[in-house]
Order: C-alpha cells, then structure tokens, then sequence
C-alpha cells in the first residue's frame, strides 16, 4: 500500500443522512491513513454558490442516494459545473435502500465524471435503510450500518492500494436506470409544486433552510413550494 500522505476531499450529497454517514465513514477510514481529509455535502456548494476546489485533492469520492435506480438530479447539476478532474483518481460510492439491480447502472454518473477529466477507479454500493415507502426495523438498521463500516474498512484500503473495481453495468440495466430515473426526475417537478403546509404551520422557515434544492420559499407570509423537488427528504410508513 501507498503510505505517501495523499489528501482526499469527499463530496456528498444526502438527503436524509445515510450517504453523509457513509461519507464519514470512508473519512475515519482514509483518516488512519493520510493526512487531510474534507467531507463536503453538495447542496451546501450549490447553495452559496462556492466553486469546489478539487484542484486540491489527491484523490477525490463522490457520494449519492440511488434514487430511481440513479442519482439525483441535483448530483448531475453539481458534477456538470465541476472543474476538470486532471485524471485523479476517483471513486464513486452510492447508498440504496436495497440490493436490487445494485442500486441501478453507475454509467451515466460514470460517464459524466468522465467527460469532466476524473478517472474513476472505485464503485461501491452500500445497502441501508431505506427512506421511502417502509421504515426498516432497527435490529436490521443495526445490521446495515455494520456491514457498511466493514464495507468502509476494504473499500478505502482498495483504494489506497490503487485497486480498479468498477460496477458491472449491462446495456439493458443503464437502459432502465435512465427511464426510471427520467420519470422521476419529471414527477418530483409536479409533486414538488403540489406540496402544502397544514394550518398549523409557525413559519418557523427550518423547512426553507433544509431543503437542499431551494424549492422553499415564504412569499407574503405564506410557505410556497416550486418545480424544484428532487425527492430528498424521503417518505416514511412505519412497519412493525
Ligand atoms: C425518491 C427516492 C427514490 C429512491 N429510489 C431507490 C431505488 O431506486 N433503489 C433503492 O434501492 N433505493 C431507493 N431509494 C432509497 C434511498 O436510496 C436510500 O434510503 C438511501 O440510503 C437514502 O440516502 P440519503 O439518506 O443519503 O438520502 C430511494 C429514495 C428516494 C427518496
């Protein structure tokens, strides 16, 4: 392994916080092994419009929500307005409520970061709870974020030692990860515009300053919500 003090800057973006903690993981990890290591949530770039200085990294991750069989949108948006990767080695780390499919193709996120200079050398998926439809029961969470701090452990010392592991990715799966996600993209549009608040609502405005997309905003004493939904938040139904 390449002992040689490397930084690493990690960018994240998460909507409920699965892949934030995944992202923290891989940092403790890297953090045994080199010097500096930043974690970076996306939206808070896009927000206040900071330009990423990845110049500055030796190798650089790229973490995200499989939402739809893909990314979010919102990843794609921050990926496009990147500066040239100057071929640095690159991984790409995804969190899914389960292992169908493995959580979609990687190639369209592949393939964009491609285009944009980085040399992506890692694939992982992690398996965790899931943040729509169902609440998985706790002995099981327990049990997902185990098997990701293992699944940290070996993904950071693959890439450490430089080892290629890139995700099997077939004509027909990059096929329907880009529909699903197409009509995804295209929903979270009108479902973002239909959403409401209830009577009770104080306008405190912490639902304004979490949303990771803008889509809030208090216009004339009223909370108003636009065609920028990108699903973040998830949506839960308990189960027992
Ligand atoms: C809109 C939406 C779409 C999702 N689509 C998928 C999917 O296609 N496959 C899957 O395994 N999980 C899917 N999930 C579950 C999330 O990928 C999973 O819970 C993830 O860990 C959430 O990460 P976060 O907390 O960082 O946002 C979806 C979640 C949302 C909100």
């Amino acid at each position: 392994m390449n002992q040689q003090p490397r930084t690493i800057g990690i960018f994240y973006f998460s909507g409920t916080g699965n892949t934030k903690m995944i992202a923290k993981l891989l940092a403790t990890e890297f953090n045994r092994n080199v010097r500096v290591v930043d974690v970076i949530a996306i939206d808070e770039l896009l927000k206040t419009n900071k330009t990423p200085e990845v110049e500055k990294y030796d190798i650089i991750g790229f973490g995200y929500p499989v939402h739809a069989f893909n990314a979010p949108r919102i990843f794609f948006e921050f990926i496009e307005q990147l500066q040239d990767g100057k071929k640095k080695n690159t991984f790409i780390f995804k969190s899914a409520g389960d292992p169908f499919m493995q959580g979609g193709s990687t190639t369209l996120v592949r393939k964009t970061l491609q285009k944009k200079g980085y040399n992506v050398i890692h694939e992982r998926l992690f398996v965790m709870p899931a943040n729509v439809l169902v609440r998985y029961q706790d002995q099981l969470i327990k049990q997902l974020y185990n098997t990701a701090v293992q699944r940290a452990k070996t993904m950071v010392k693959e890439i450490l030692s430089e080892t290629t592991k890139l995700q099997k990715n077939t004509f027909f799966s990059t096929f329907l990860t880009a529909a699903f996600s197409s009509m995804e993209n295209f929903g979270a549009r009108f479902f973002g515009e239909n959403l409401y608040v209830s009577d009770s609502c104080n306008l405190c405005g912490i639902c304004i300053s979490n949303c990771p997309t803008n889509n809030i905003t208090k216009q004339k004493g009223h909370i108003r919500f636009h065609s920028k939904c990108t699903f973040a938040c998830g949506v839960f139904t308990d189960v027992q």
